[in-house]
């Protein structure tokens, strides 16, 4: 063969695996409305930047007559190449060939790409849509996907992976999305379950559709397994793009700044205003939010899960934040098993990643009931309360309205190193919410008093002596507890400067092993 007819073998066989499963299968996946592996990659990427490896891998299997059907790539499109000019590493599971059925060749590939991400501290993008482990192979298959979850478990903390599901993701080949930072699902032809329907059906007798058992709405609402649902695999793909844009590319690093032109000392006279004069009456904390994040862009993560607490990206001059704030209009803030756990992920999530934390705190405690006992709130409240004693990016924390018990101690305290504490005028720091104080602490005055009116004179005197004293920022603002009470409306420049303060942080925890964290 003459070197020209090898150069051409080599155009042939690259246009080979192009095709993937062939023309008839890609029709297929397009008429379902789904991209390709490679489609998704190229809209994934900046332009022209990607880099394919292994195009010429093929499956060993020669069980069931494996070894006469063999698939240029054998189902798995990896490689890397950039999103807005930096590294990224890449893998999609190409549904056209054995339906995205994970072989051992196609995880050695999954691999490579991990272990090169791991070396150059890059994140791993993985793109989901497969049948699972590949049947004929058996046992590698499920080897596969072994190391595929340890490397998983060792890149954590180290470089950003975010998952895509954008087809079935189905029996363990969910713990490897499960074992990633972020997922995301795109709102048609996904679903992602430990178990599918028929199992379900002969194990428990119970009757479930794929999207009742696993589909978006499931997992953005129910279980909280997915981060953020996308329209379609488009948004998705933009979805991807902006998680990492507010994120560095390894732990040693820190995220990009942005350009804006949203003033550092912006007033915002709205804010004076947004407190409600009554105590019970509920505000929507992303009205906060908007007025002192820069440009009022604020990327909420897990918007329909826990809507009682919000987590999310933004941006203070430029500079990515990670912000938790309690929701007075969902549950009146108050904190749950699924809210803390919600906002635990998150703070550990910025942690890891150097991203600084804003928490804005109006909670009037924990949700009570045997619901949230038998749940265990007890440990999950312990996560969030754990993941920000642990963290040691800077935290300011601002405190609007309520900040009651145990709840006002787990939302970065000052005692949790918390770094810079501001409150509001409007601030309510106390054990308890005052009617429920008085009642524990003046219970045998009142039930001594026979008269009705004597008896509500005597609670109400007692009610708002309770008020005086703790229904405000200064008691705690007197410890030291809190750095300074601000006006609202200089929120934002009051955040901003205490950042920047905070930038050259440095603090650590204890050498250990790793922290036992109430799983
Ligand atoms: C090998 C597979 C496959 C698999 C699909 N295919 N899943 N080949 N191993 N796991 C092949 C099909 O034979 C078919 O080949 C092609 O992919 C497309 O599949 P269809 O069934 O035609 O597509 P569709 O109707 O869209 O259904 C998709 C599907 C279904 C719902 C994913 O294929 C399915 O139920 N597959 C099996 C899922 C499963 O049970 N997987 C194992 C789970 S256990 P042709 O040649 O006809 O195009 C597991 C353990 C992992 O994953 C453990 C890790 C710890």
């Amino acid at each position: 063969m003459s070197n020209q007819d090898k150069i051409r073998e080599l155009i042939k066989k690259r246009e080979e695996a192009k095709l993937g499963g062939g023309v008839k299968r890609t029709d297929a996946q397009h008429a379902k409305g789904k991209m390709t592996a490679r489609e998704r990659i190229d809209m994934l990427l900046d332009d022209g930047s990607f880099e394919e490896y292994d195009m010429f891998v093929t499956h060993r299997c020669t069980n069931f007559g494996m070894e006469k059907q063999q698939i240029l790539s054998d189902g798995v499109v990896t490689g890397h190449g950039t999103i807005d000019g930096r590294v990224v590493y890449v893998f999609a599971q190409d549904f056209t060939v054995f339906g995205g059925a994970l072989s051992e060749a196609f995880a050695m590939k999954i691999c490579k790409v991990m272990d090169q991400a791991m070396k150059v501290g890059a994140p791993v993008i993985g793109i989901n849509d497969s049948g699972g482990a590949r049947i004929q192979e058996g046992v590698n298959s499920l080897a596969g996907y072994a190391e595929i979850f340890e490397r998983n478990i060792l890149a954590s903390g180290v470089i950003p992976q975010i998952s895509a599901i954008f087809g079935p993701c189905a029996g363990g080949a969910v713990y490897s999305p499960a074992l990633t930072d972020v997922i995301i699902m795109s709102e048609q032809n996904s679903y992602m379950f430990v178990t599918g329907p028929k199992v379900t059906k002969t194990v428990t007798g119970e009757d479930i559709t794929v999207e009742d058992l696993g589909g978006p709405l499931v997992h953005g609402k129910k279980s909280g397994v997915v981060q953020y649902i996308a329209k379609d695999e488009e948004e998705g793909l933009m979805l991807i793009r902006k998680v990492l844009s507010y994120l560095p590319s390894n732990n040693l690093e820190e995220a990009p700044l942005a350009e804006t032109n949203d003033p550092v000392d912006r007033l915002s006279d709205a804010l004076n205003e947004i407190i409600p004069e009554n105590p019970n009456q509920p505000y929507n904390v992303k009205d906060v939010i908007h007025e002192i994040v820069d440009d009022a862009e604020f990327f909420e993560m897990h918007r329909n899960y826990a809507q009682n607490i919000v987590v999310g990206f933004a941006r203070f001059n430029g500079a990515s934040v990670g912000i938790v704030a309690n929701q007075p209009n969902y549950m009146a803030g108050c904190l749950d098993i699924d809210a803390s756990k919600k906002a635990a992920r998150f703070v550990r999530l910025c942690d890891c990643f150097n991203v600084p934390l804003l928490t804005l705190v109006d909670v009037p405690g924990f949700l009570p009931g045997s619901g949230q006992e038998y749940g265990g709130i007890i440990s999950n409240g312990a996560k969030l309360l754990y993941a920000y004693g642990e963290a040691t990016v800077p935290k300011v924390t601002v405190t609007l309205r309520k900040s009651y018990g145990g709840a006002h101690d787990v939302m970065s305290c000052k005692q949790l190193r918390g770094d810079i504490n501001y409150a509001w005028p409007t601030a309510e720091i106390a054990v308890m919410g005052a009617s429920g104080a008085i009642e524990v602490i003046e219970g045998k005055a009142i039930s001594a008093i026979a008269d009705p009116e004597e008896k509500k004179k005597y609670f109400d005197t007692k009610v708002a002596e309770y008020k005086e004293k703790f229904d405000n920022p200064y008691e705690a603002a007197r410890y030291g507890y809190i750095d300074d009470v601000i006006e609202p409306r200089n929120t934002r420049f009051r955040i901003i400067r205490a950042f920047q303060a905070l930038a050259t942080k440095k603090d650590t925890n204890p050498p250990k092993k790793h922290g036992n964290i109430p799983l």
